[in-house]
């Protein structure tokens, strides 16, 4: 079950071990993901030596929690995994915005992946294309009369479809397959069925089969979010006339986006902050997302762009939306292996690839809200310097309330502000000062 509630106010002032101590409270977390959420040592280093070749170590990352997010009318508190701050309380920050007007709806594709057979040496492409697709009956047999959960739950090779790609080396022949792949990633499952498919393609085409290997443009798997937001919400004192403008600013950053390349590909990575960090926390293969995310953003209108939309409707409200190819998993690959990964799915409270998607997408879509409503605003180096400030404040020694109280006095410090600063702060404050 998602979160009961997810509007957990004050939560970034409680220690972390406190923070985990109010997650039980609104959430039915077990004990075992408590402890896998708490412990460095969640993934053994036996399980890290069976997951890549060569290991050597471990590689630790912060869990931090996306709080204020619902999507199609669920709470959910979002495990973000990154090293950039800023980022989660971005997020939240966003998603609080638009809980008036009910958070963020989602209207996903069917899990359907693409594989790609590759053949060449065609003699007669047009003889090729028709054996192909004669034979689609008995190739879908062939990959779905095998035993297999997937195809069991409905899933399974649906379609194949014939593409020639103009080369320098000639017109290439390709045979794509779309598969179903339910719950999973898919990348196994579709890689399995072009390699098996790929001798009978030969005998059909009278074509040499060269690659067999899954698209990440993953297009008939998109993931669709949607939100709105208020004037009112989008001005820091509920004033609707300064939310209209922060609204305009808005809409201007994104048509800068939407129209050049350049401050395109650093809006799409503001998006990928949230997509890839949640990707993480939950065990996805964030390099297939990414490159299927940024390949869509260039595909969609035939020149790289934004990957989300931004406009004003009829009532002054902003609207936000975001569509892109999102293949992820819930069963198999390293979303089940990795302890802490199993654990922030089941803070997620999610079972289904489809929620997952939803959940990215809403991350991904408030993440661009928030750096845009900054840069359009007091600019990002005000919120970063405001966390670096905590940041000097915990290197200087500060603990618990200290912390605050160090980064505040910090932030109206005159003068320049270093480190030494930041201890020369503490020091005063523990002596009373
Ligand atoms: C920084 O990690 C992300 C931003 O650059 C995104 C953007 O410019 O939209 C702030």
């Amino acid at each position: 079950m998602p979160a009961r509630s997810s509007r957990l106010s004050g939560f970034y002032r409680l220690s972390v071990e406190e923070r985990r101590k109010a997650l039980l409270e609104v959430t039915d977390l077990s004990e075992e993901a408590v402890n896998a959420l708490a412990s460095a040592d969640a993934l053994t280093e036996e399980a890290a030596d069976h997951m890549i070749e060569n290991v050597v170590g471990r590689f630790v990352l912060p869990v931090g929690l996306a709080t204020n997010f619902i999507v199609d009318g669920e709470e959910y508190l979002i495990p973000f995994v990154l090293e950039e701050s800023s980022v989660v309380a971005a997020a939240s920050n966003m998603a609080r915005r638009c809980r008036d007007t009910g958070g963020f709806v989602s209207s996903n594709d069917p899990p359907i992946m693409i594989a790609q057979v590759q053949v060449l040496d065609v003699e007669d492409l047009d003889a090729a294309e028709s054996a192909v697709m004669g034979a689609q009956e008995e190739l879908m047999r062939m990959c779905n009369d095998r035993p297999s959960t997937m195809i069991r739950l409905g899933g399974g090779l649906k379609r194949m479809t014939c593409h020639r790609i103009p080369t320098d080396l000639g017109t290439m022949f390709v045979v794509h397959l779309h598969v179903d792949v339910r719950d999973a990633m898919g990348a196994n499952a579709v890689n399995t069925m072009a390699e098996l498919v790929a001798p009978r393609i030969e005998s059909l085409t009278g074509g040499r089969v060269l690659l067999r290997i899954l698209s990440n443009l993953a297009t008939e798997r998109m993931a669709r979010i949607e939100a709105r937001f208020s004037p009112e919400s989008m001005s820091d004192d509920g004033d609707a006339s300064q939310g209209a403008e922060v609204i305009s600013g808005i809409i201007e950053a994104y048509h800068f986006a939407a129209s050049d390349p350049y401050r395109a590909a650093t809006h799409n990575k503001g998006v990928m902050n949230a997509i890839s960090a949640v990707a993480i926390a939950c065990g996805q293969d964030w390099r297939a997302i990414e490159a299927g995310c940024h390949a869509w953003a260039a595909v969609r209108t035939g020149r790289y762009a934004s990957m989300t939309e931004w406009e004003i409707d009829d009532d002054g409200y902003l609207v936000g939306r975001l569509e892109t190819p999102m293949a992820v998993g819930t069963v198999g690959g390293a979303s089940r292996v990795h302890p802490t990964a199993r654990a922030c799915l089941e803070l997620l409270g999610i079972t289904s690839a489809d929620r997952l998607a939803a959940v990215m997408a809403a991350s991904g879509l408030a993440q661009n809200l928030g750096a845009l409503r900054a840069l359009s605003t007091s600019g990002i180096q005000a919120g970063h310097m405001r966390l670096h400030a905590r940041n000097m404040a915990v290197s200087a020694g500060a603990v618990g309330p200290e912390i605050e109280e160090v980064a505040a006095r910090l932030a109206t410090w005159e003068g320049p502000r270093t480190q030494t600063t930041a201890e020369e702060i503490l020091t005063m404050l523990r002596q009373g000062a």
